[in-house]
């Protein structure tokens, strides 16, 4: 099949990707002239595993053009991909939706299947069909579905080709078939739905996953308070299959662009159609308390934190990803900067991309750099390259050994048996010396 993907970031390229290696033709469109010249000339613009071999394999299958024309021209089926950011009162921005079908609308001379893909809040599809309508130049026919992606970053090209599961939310046979067809060798349960109840599923799905990070970071807190261990307590919880281990992982909060602006902007969906989830509202609540949190807890252990160097050890929001949008790394170090500390900061992928939200943090490329004459490290992402660090080493160099792991990814016990004074979230912490 011919297809059209609208917006090539993680979501976009991913889904371009991948098309293109089930044998598809893929038109991938993108207004960044920057993204688009890096693609022609065979090089994958962000981090994520797979994703340059993948264009190297299938780059005669992919077209990439910063005009959108030949996409609406030649393929039948058009993915929305673009971005969906949070608007001040939390409600989503849809305005690179709304330009995107329009701009179709404008040019389509024949049937057009719109696949909304991006994360949008319920009755999106109603807006765009409704676009379309208002701007197509005759009474070409179309339909919309939504199919919202579920991928993650880091896993991104995995997640898309094998996926726990295909959600179309789809209103007319003709879509369905289509959709059908795409996904045909795809080893998934296709779910078929109505439009609104498929855009809700990814909101639904997003803001649960968010609400029980904040509820074991809460149990986190208690157990910290009384001295049990919040990683046993999970693995306690999350062996009943009602509940499940995934997502029950303590440390300093989500980030993302996906999380806290999807529960913000679910929480207002719910609020415009009279509908009280200030449940999410509390989510969102625990999730930004953490960073001060931390913060404070820093402080309890190296009192003044001003002139003091503290290392931090990673910038994604995640491992594997050099996307720091809503990183909890980058709010913490903000307020460690606010009371005077001398951050340093490594991060093997997202240097580049923190540069640009802090462009006066001293980010180095050699972790043991970071380390020298450091009064604390901070490990704010659980890249696995840091568990391979020689800690020994490490020890040597820091002026006073003491680590936060907000992540509880490090071996706690080795650290300690090493003269580290190690600090872990919701468990007690290892090595301390008295007084
Ligand atoms: N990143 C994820 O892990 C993830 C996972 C699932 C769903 N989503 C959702 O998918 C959507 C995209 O997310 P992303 O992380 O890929 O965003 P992104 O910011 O990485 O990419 C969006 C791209 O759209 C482009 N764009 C904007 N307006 C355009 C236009 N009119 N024509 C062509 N291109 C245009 C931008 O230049 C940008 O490259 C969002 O709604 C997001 O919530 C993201």
């Amino acid at each position: 099949m011919d297809i059209g993907v609208f917006g090539i970031g993680y979501v976009g390229l991913t889904t371009a990707l991948g098309f293109a290696s089930k044998g598809h033709r893929v038109f991938a469109v993108d207004k960044d002239e920057g993204k688009i010249e890096s693609l022609r000339s065979g090089r994958v613009p962000l981090f994520e595993p797979g994703a340059q071999e993948l264009l190297e394999e299938n780059g005669r299958r992919l077209h990439f053009s910063t005009d959108g024309e030949e996409a609406v021209e030649r393929a039948e089926v058009l993915f929305i991909c673009v971005g969906t950011p949070s608007l001040p009162d939390g409600s989503a921005d849809l305005s690179q939706v709304e330009s995107v079908a329009r701009f179709i609308a404008e040019r389509m001379t024949s049937y057009r299947l719109i696949v909304e893909k991006s994360t949008v809040p319920v009755h999106t599809a109603y807006w765009i069909k409704r676009t379309v309508n208002l701007y197509r130049k005759s009474e070409v026919p179309f339909d919309v579905v939504s199919n919202p992606e579920f991928l993650r970053e880091g896993s991104a090209l995995h997640d898309f080709l094998h996926p726990d599961r295909i959600v179309i939310g789809a209103e007319t046979e003709r879509a369905r078939e289509i959709m059908r067809r795409l996904y045909e060798d795809f080893e998934a349960p296709l779910l078929f739905t109505d439009v609104k109840t498929a855009e809700i599923i990814k909101h639904a799905s997003n803001s649960f996953l968010a609400t029980k990070i904040s509820f074991i970071n809460m149990v986190a807190d208690l157990c910290e308070a009384v001295g049990a261990d919040v990683d046993l307590v999970s693995k306690g919880m999350g062996l009943d299959p009602r509940i499940g281990p995934q997502f029950l992982k303590a440390g300093i909060g989500f980030g993302g662009s996906c999380f806290p602006k999807d529960i913000k902007a679910f929480y207002r969906i719910a609020e415009e159609n009279g509908v009280d989830f200030s449940m999410l509202k509390e989510v969102e609540r625990i999730n930004s308390g953490r960073w001060e949190k931390f913060v404070q807890k820093i402080k309890g252990v190296i009192w003044n934190l001003r002139g003091k160097r503290i290392g931090v050890l990673g910038l994604s929001f995640k491992p594997n990803t050099d996307d720091v949008r809503e990183a909890p790394s980058l709010k913490i170090i903000s307020l460690l900067l606010r009371e005077g500390a001398r951050v340093v900061a490594h991060d093997p992928a997202a240097g580049e991309n923190a540069k640009r939200v802090l462009p006066d943090l001293n980010i180095v490329e050699d972790p043991y750099a970071m380390a020298e004459g450091a009064n604390a490290l901070l490990l704010a992402t659980e890249w696995e390259l840091y568990r391979r660090l020689d800690w020994k080493k490490i020890r040597q160099l820091m002026e006073t050994p003491i680590i936060f792991d907000g992540r509880n990814f490090l071996d706690g016990r080795k650290l300690a048996s090493l003269g580290f004074e190690y600090y872990p979230v919701g468990k007690p912490p290892l090595g301390r010396r008295n007084g």
